[in-house]
């Protein structure tokens, strides 16, 4: 009898031994283990045995039995674990998971397209401090102290040192880049810069901008025309028109602004462009003989042009995007339709 048992539990543990996936594991079980398999049949049969067999029989059988359904859990647990690297009890026509990729933020992907156009254009990428001194922020930009112009820059100004300011345009890497090398020079710089605007759907306490400067002989207004309309037809597309209207900047005269059509409404006046038909996009000018005085640069041989644009609103005209306060906030919802 109990030879007969050993054969049976020898038999149904190499079936749960050698089941290589979960179906065939399930099959091992149902046929030694389930309602009608052997080991439940063989406990069903022991009411039928001699009085003095049974108790050894119900006692090795369902030692049997227990041993089985142990051994049926932990390989159950190591073919499941193993399935998914393996392939096994993976239903391949399952739709997958869409991966989540990231991506550059809109303003740091059209700072490189624009780096890229002015590269293209022979221009080289310089950088500055975005904590400045008064001197290079506003003095040699020709802003004196107390000049009305200084109300042109809200200005956040530090406590502990004093006297320092957060620069409130690139503007100042033009002086300190014109200070270290001689001419010619030419160079964009961008970079984060900061005023103490409101927020509003324009406006940002710290934003962006890009700053041009190219100096050598013989530069004039012409060449910065040209340079900005290639630069606005290379980032907009060749058939949007350009207009310069007259500005102020104390460090550029005679200074403009540029204006492009507005790509909304094609020029015939809509919400975004005020109903005027353009949109502004940024300020210019010819550097200022005055500036040429702070850095030791001769104003008889050399001339020169610069201009400033912010990233923000120029990533708002590529895209359509009407409040600046999207950029800041991080929704992803936002951030994935750029
Ligand atoms: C200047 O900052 C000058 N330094 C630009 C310049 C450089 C002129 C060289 C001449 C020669 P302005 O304050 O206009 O200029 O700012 C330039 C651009 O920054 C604006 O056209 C606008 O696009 C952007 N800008 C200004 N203030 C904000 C703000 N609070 N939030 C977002 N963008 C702003």
């Amino acid at each position: 009898m109990s030879s007969r048992y050993d054969e049976l539990a020898t038999q149904a543990q190499a079936a749960l031994e050698t089941a290589a996936d979960p179906q065939q594991l399930e099959e091992a079980r149902v046929a030694w283990l389930g309602r009608r398999g052997r080991v439940t049949l063989e406990l069903r049969a022991i009411p039928g045995l001699p009085p003095d067999e049974r108790p050894e029989a119900g006692r090795v059988l369902n030692t049997i039995k227990n041993e089985l359904h142990d051994l049926w859990e932990r390989r159950r647990s190591e073919l499941t674990a193993r399935a998914p690297e393996e392939g096994v009890g993976v239903d391949l026509t399952h739709p997958g998971r869409t991966p989540f990729s990231g991506r550059l933020h809109p303003i740091t992907r059209v700072r490189r397209r624009i780096e890229e156009v002015f590269r293209e254009l022979g221009f080289d990428v310089a950088e500055g401090p975005e904590v400045e001194t008064e001197y290079y922020n506003f003095e040699a930009l020709n802003i004196p102290e107390h000049h009305p112009a200084r109300g042109m820059w809200d200005t956040f100004f530090t406590r502990d040192p004093p006297g320092l300011v957060l620069r409130t345009h690139t503007s100042p890497v033009q002086i300190r880049t014109m200070e270290g090398q001689p001419a010619p020079v030419r160079i964009i710089v961008p970079g984060r810069v900061y005023r103490s605007d409101t927020p509003d759907a324009t406006h940002s306490p710290d934003f962006h901008q890009i700053e041009g400067l190219y100096v050598d002989e013989g530069v004039g207004m012409t060449d910065l025309r040209g340079v900005l309309d290639a630069f606005v037809h290379r980032l907009f597309g060749p058939d949007v028109p350009t207009r310069f209207r007259p500005s102020y900047f104390p460090f550029t005269e005679p200074s403009a602004e540029l204006d492009m059509g507005c790509m909304s409404c094609g020029g015939s006046g809509c919400r975004i462009c005020k109903g005027t038909g353009w949109i502004e996009i940024l300020g210019a000018g010819m550097v200022n003989p005055v500036l040429y005085g702070f850095v030791g640069y001769d104003p008889e041989r050399l001339s020169g042009y610069a201009f400033g644009m912010g990233i923000e609103r120029i990533v708002m005209r590529l895209h359509g995007i009407e409040d600046i306060r999207l950029f800041y906030e991080n929704d992803l919802r936002f951030l994935e339709q750029c």
